[in-house]
């Protein structure tokens, strides 16, 4: 029997699941940075920001940013900590994300500071125990299975290496939930449908965030894969939310 899950509110198999969802990105992939400033007012950048500030890394630390799409946080990485000598890859499940990102890469002269490879978060092309840092921002949404993409980040770190998630989530203020619910619903499908001309990827977007764990359920689940030193930091609310654990020594 086929097992299912959802693509927004839809019931779907995995298998259809993950072939829309990179069919999504790869529709907005020429408009993706755009709209992001657009639909957060830039506020994404902050957030990003503060994910890469506030993180301790050793020397040389190899770093995995999966779902890292066009690279915000990769660029991030790489411009914060030049004095680091970082090694950095992004991997992606959609090509034309990936092609964007090192578009980026080539005019801003950092093609040798990032590798930009294709692969699904589920089952990624990366030895055991080989990564000090596992990004994924904004990502673990849309992977078919959380908990497989949980157990692969576990695979991959090193003992003692970390795990950091940038996600939306739920919001703690239930007067600020009707008026996100409002933007959501309502103008973010519309503005997708008049930037980038896609109103269905927009409408995809907002009914995936509500879709998504909330703040305690995804601690459990970091925790169920292994981790320890699970926590959270609210951002705006809970709009965003960055989760981080650690995969113990
Ligand atoms: C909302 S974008 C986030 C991009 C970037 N991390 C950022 O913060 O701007 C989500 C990205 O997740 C990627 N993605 C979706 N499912 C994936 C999977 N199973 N494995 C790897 N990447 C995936 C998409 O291709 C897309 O580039």
């Amino acid at each position: 029997m086929t097992q299912k899950t959802h693509f927004g509110f839809e019931a779907v198999s995995s298998f259809e699941k993950t072939r829309r969802v990179k069919d999504v990105f790869r529709r907005v992939a020429p408009n993706y940075d755009l709209m992001n400033d657009l639909m957060s007012l830039g506020i994404h950048r902050l957030w990003k920001d503060h994910l890469v500030w506030r993180l301790d890394l050793p020397k040389n630390a190899q770093v995995l940013d999966v779902a890292g799409g066009t690279g915000d946080i990769a660029f991030r990485l790489a411009k914060t900590y030049p004095h680091l000598n970082l090694r950095i890859t992004v991997c992606d499940l959609t090509p034309a994300m990936v092609e964007i990102g090192r578009d980026r890469a080539i005019n801003q002269g950092m093609l040798q500071n990032i590798d930009w490879t294709c692969g699904n978060a589920e089952n990624l092309p990366m030895a055991d125990c080989s990564v000090d840092l596992y990004t994924i921002a904004y990502g673990l949404r849309n992977v078919t299975h959380i908990d497989k993409a949980l157990a692969e980040a576990f695979r991959v770190l090193k003992p003692g290496g970390k795990f950091v998630c940038l996600e939306f989530s739920q919001l703690t203020t239930p007067l600020l939930q009707r008026a996100y619910d409002f933007y959501s619903f309502q103008l973010l499908p519309a503005l997708g449908e008049w930037v980038a001309k896609d109103r269905n990827a927009y409408q995809y977007l907002v009914e995936s965030i509500r879709q998504f764990p909330d703040q305690e359920t995804l601690a459990d689940m970091i925790k169920a894969a292994g981790f320890s030193s699970v926590d959270w930091q609210n951002l705006c609310k809970g709009i965003s939310c960055i989760h981080t654990s650690v995969k113990q020594k």
